[in-house]
């Protein structure tokens, strides 16, 4: 079924499974602005209500949102307190909707580092919303991808040496098991807002063979015909995974 939605056709038989994004352009827009950083990533929130809405509506299964680095622990310390207070506070604000819309909450990244009170609202979202079989909102919070890839390591190597896993038999699948996101697939669509052309330590492993989209537009900008725009070019591209065109037609 194609259905046109603001002018943007969307064939419904083809959504990516899993889109990730990178939410990038929040002080930006806030400087153009003459404002503070941080109500760029007030308005940010906005941004990722739409975009949750419209992820559910296309009918996406996983939806992983880089919330907050790694590196972003570096930032002006007012910063971090905002932004960290700042996801908490939006989490459950926007816990009924979730409910009402089917949607589950997970967290990938190292919460460890999180405050204690931030840790448990969060805890708290994610059970309320375990039982929920729609839409799953990944937050990719205090992630990184060298994090994930040497904690794989880490544990890999624990049972090596103490001969639950026998070295030879690594492989893709192991390691993959191992990561963070071992219960997801791995993302069809890598979106990253705000103009950069990067990747930023992020799913770096589980991205091998998805598609990227870069778009100039700032996430407090990024709205849900914007999320749609992104899946519509997406489905315009062909994804080979290393065969040829004619390899795809014999299958
Ligand atoms: C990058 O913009 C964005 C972030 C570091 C944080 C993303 C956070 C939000 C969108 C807020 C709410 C999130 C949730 C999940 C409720 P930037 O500050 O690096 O922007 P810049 O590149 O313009 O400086």
């Amino acid at each position: 079924m194609t259905t046109a939605d603001k002018n943007i056709s969307i064939d419904f038989n083809r959504v990516p499974k899993h889109v990730a994004i990178i939410m990038d352009g929040n002080g930006r827009w806030a400087k153009a602005k003459g404002q503070e950083r941080t109500c760029g990533h007030e308005q940010g929130v906005t941004s990722v209500r739409n975009v949750i809405r419209e992820a559910n509506a296309l009918g996406i299964k996983y939806l992983t949102l880089y919330a907050f680095s790694t590196e972003n622990w570096n930032r002006p310390q007012h910063e971090v307190d905002v932004l960290m207070s700042l996801i908490v506070m939006a989490m459950s604000r926007e816990l009924p909707e979730m409910l009402e819309n089917n949607v589950t909450m997970r967290i990938i990244g190292d919460i460890s580092r999180l405050p204690e009170d931030a840790r448990q609202t969060l805890d708290q979202c994610v059970a309320a919303t375990a039982h929920c079989t729609g839409l799953n909102m990944i937050l990719a919070l205090s992630y990184s991808s060298r994090w994930e890839i040497t904690e794989a390591v880490k544990a890999i190597s624990s049972k090596v040496a103490v001969g639950e896993l026998k070295a030879e038999d690594i492989n893709d699948d192991i390691v993959s098991q191992h990561l963070a996101t071992a219960e997801y697939p791995d993302p069809d669509l890598l979106i990253r807002t705000g103009g950069d052309v990067r990747v930023s330590n992020y799913l770096l492993w589980q991205i091998a063979y998805s598609e990227l989209y870069f778009t100039p537009t700032l996430w407090p900008d990024f709205d849900g015909a914007a999320l749609r725009k992104a899946v519509a070019e997406y489905q315009q591209r062909e994804r080979r995974y290393g065969l040829i065109s004619e390899q795809l037609t014999e299958q």
